[in-house]
């Protein structure tokens, strides 16, 4: 297996067995989200673990897209209250994003299967996860990532195509 098939076997699962996941398997997927790369290395981020059933079932309620049993979520926030910086204003979504999408890879590689589940920039799904986890003004809720094992397989694959790609200006075809 290479790296790149790493890559290429996550995919979002939905369905998800009743095990839990080990304080070192979480621990690892957040020392992959927090490997990221940031602006400034500003690393404007803060992590909110989720495994209580009320506190899921918060979150399923909060989430018009994301009503998914799963043992444990993982809330991914840009932190605008103890980051005050403007490269962070204007970067944050980037930061964390990256953060996310090493904990989805992250996942794969444990065996496990993820879900992102966005929330930022939908004001109303924002306004509820807040609510549901006492996250304060000035820490935006970007998404709720639904982690366990895996009760469906899917199978590994790139989305690649020519059509999305272009030979040294814009709009000129490119064929590999
Ligand atoms: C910003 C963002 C928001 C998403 N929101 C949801 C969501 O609310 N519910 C859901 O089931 N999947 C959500 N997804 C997962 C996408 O539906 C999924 O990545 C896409 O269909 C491609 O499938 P794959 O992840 O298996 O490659 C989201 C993904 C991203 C990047």
């Amino acid at each position: 297996m290479t790296e790149i098939d790493w890559i290429l076997r996550r995919r979002s699962i939905r369905k998800f067995t009743e095990q839990k996941l080990t304080s070192d398997q979480i621990r690892l997927l957040l020392e992959a989200a927090m490997a990221a790369p940031t602006a400034l290395n500003l690393k404007p981020w803060k992590f909110i673990i989720v495994e209580d059933e009320n506190g899921l079932s918060e979150l399923r309620k909060a989430l018009p897209f994301g009503k998914i049993d799963a043992p444990c979520a993982i809330v991914v926030c840009g932190d605008l209250q103890s980051v005050k910086k403007p490269v962070t204003e204007r970067f944050w979504v980037q930061d964390c994003s990256a953060a996310s999408q090493n904990l989805l890879l992250a996942a794969t590689s444990l065996g496990l299967g993820s879900v992102w589940c966005g929330v930022h920039p939908i004001n109303q799904i924002e306004k509820s996860v807040r609510k549901a986890l006492d996250i304060p003004q000035d820490v935006i809720p970007l998404n709720v990532i639904f982690i366990g094992y895996p009760a469906e397989e899917k199978l590994p694959r790139t989305q690649y195509s020519d059509k999305y790609v272009y030979s040294e200006k814009y709009g000129v075809p490119c064929e590999l």
